[in-house]
């Protein structure tokens, strides 16, 4: 079969994308403390600079987890309970990680395996897809172009079969510790017992480097986090001056994750036009754009059990840093 007959995106005209941001852009920049979602970060330029940050010296989480994906991926396959028709994942980006699971899959009697990719940015799926059937001539795709909300609620009216889903590169960490678990849940409802959930997920560690894996020396994650200032400019028609705004990036120890924030250099009024409003800020005000929760193994364990799940195995990089947990349908 040719690629393209291989290939299905599904775009999500139903919770309408643009009228959404813009709504999240109003609530959030009128509330107190002022906040933006962080899944917008990702539109072409962010899903570029995403990129950019996972290829930094400080950015340790993507290479840790290709590294243990590289190593353990038959050991990881040969910890499920059933062999899987399905591999679905959740934030998939470039999906070079996959690649390591999906090639032991195709190669161990699933030649048809479908891929099920989910992500919000159209632009890294359709790159990525394209890649893995120029590379898989038998792999079939199926890709989501949403946000994991509108693909769980999907996932849960399909009918589907026996399913490894991924949720990779610590994405969970963006969600607080009881979405996590709503995550996890809603997950679990669309599989069967014994299908299998891969989590990688960051692990706790000492202040300095987890602030420098979010504050690098070259501003890559600065710019990230600025993108979405200019991207409300782009979309919104808004006047922000990102010379006027600062990233910062701290470790709260007591609630165990990395926040990130935009503060105002000066007491400023910026202008966005499609909302016509006006938003007032203060010197030294923030707008808290990201969470990113860590984890320790116990605390994995727990966030498995009382959602539906035990937590199998735990495959480690050879630092420590970061962890990829098969957890198993129970
Ligand atoms: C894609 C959410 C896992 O929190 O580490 C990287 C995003 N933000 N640098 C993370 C991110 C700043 C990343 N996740």
């Amino acid at each position: 079969m040719t690629s393209s007959a291989r290939l299905r995106i599904h775009r999500s005209e139903a919770s309408d994308s643009a009228q959404t941001f813009s709504a999240d852009v109003q609530r959030g920049l009128s509330s107190r403390p002022k906040s933006l979602p962080p899944k917008y970060f990702y539109d072409a330029l962010g899903s570029q600079l995403f990129e950019a940050i996972c290829l930094l010296p400080e950015y340790y989480l993507t290479r840790a987890e290709d590294e243990i994906l590289a190593t353990h991926a038959e050991a990881i396959i040969d910890s499920l309970k059933v062999t899987p028709e399905t591999v679905l994942e959740f934030g998939s980006g470039s999906a070079t990680k996959t690649r390591w699971l999906i090639e032991v899959l195709l190669e161990r009697g699933r030649p048809d395996l479908r891929y099920v990719p989910v992500d919000i940015s159209t632009a890294a799926l359709e790159r990525s897809a394209r890649q893995l059937l120029g590379k898989y001539p038998t792999l079939r795709i199926e890709a989501y172009a949403s946000d994991y909300e509108t693909a769980l609620a999907r996932l849960r009216t399909a009918r589907n079969g026996s399913m490894l889903t991924l949720f990779l590169g610590s994405n969970i960490g963006n969600f607080d510790r009881d979405e996590a678990g709503r995550f996890l849940r809603a997950v679990r409802r669309a599989l069967r017992r014994d299908d299998a959930l891969l989590v990688g997920i960051d692990l706790k560690k000492g202040r300095e480097l987890l602030e420098a894996a979010y504050d690098d020396a070259l501003g890559v994650t600065a710019a990230f986090n600025l993108n979405l200032l200019a991207r409300i400019n782009r979309e919104l028609d808004a006047d922000f001056d990102p010379r006027a705004f600062r990233h910062v990036a701290i470790y709260n120890e007591a609630l165990g994750r990395v926040e990130l924030y935009l503060e105002s250099a000066r007491t400023q009024r910026v202008r966005i036009a499609a909302l016509a409003i006006e938003v007032p800020f203060e010197r030294g005000e923030r707008i808290h754009t990201e969470n990113s929760y860590k984890y320790d193994l116990d605390e994995i364990s727990e966030l498995a059990r009382q959602n539906g799940f035990e937590r199998k195995s735990t495959w480690f990089d050879r630092q420590r840093l970061f962890s990829s947990n098969l957890l198993l349908a129970i």
